[in-house]
């Protein structure tokens, strides 16, 4: 079973507006070393397609709505994003996609790691392997 994790941001608003801040450790679970952001999306298109090694990230719609597919070999899991409050926590080796960008959506990504192509799994065959041989080492230990 795929259990999302969501962080439920606090926003401090008044009558000027709304602001969120973002602090490690205090509201985040990792110290943040890059940011990017995905806009400009057209309603039809679908991204990401790929997990990682080791980077841990999280998705914050900031503007708009898109949804996110999580998806492990056993289960998967689609996730909507329609609020700057809201944070996705995904972790290493989860395979996800993003698709029904609204087309005010700016899709905001902190991450726990620099880019590095090298942390990729683009091939979803790969990934399979990649998740059972992972659990063929655990068997051993
Ligand atoms: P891509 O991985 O195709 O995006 P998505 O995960 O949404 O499918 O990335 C698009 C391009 O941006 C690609 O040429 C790699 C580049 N890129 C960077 O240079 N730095 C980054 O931090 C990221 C996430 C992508």
């Amino acid at each position: 079973m795929i259990e999302e994790k969501i962080y439920n941001f606090n926003s401090h608003g008044d009558h000027r507006g709304e602001l969120v801040a973002l602090e490690y450790p205090k509201d985040l679970p990792f110290p943040i070393k890059r940011i990017y952001y995905i806009y400009n999306v057209p309603g039809n298109e679908r991204r990401g397609f790929h997990s990682h090694n080791k980077l841990e990230q999280i998705l914050i719609a900031v503007s708009g709505s898109v949804k996110i597919l999580l998806k492990t070999p056993e289960d998967e899991k689609t996730v909507l994003l329609d609020s700057p409050k809201k944070g996705l926590y995904i972790g290493p080796m989860m395979w996800r996609e993003m698709f029904d960008f609204s087309d005010d959506a700016v899709l905001l990504v902190l991450a726990s790691r620099e880019y590095d192509e090298s942390d990729y799994i683009r091939n979803y065959e790969d990934y399979v392997k990649a998740i059972s041989n992972m659990k063929g080492e655990g068997k051993n230990d």
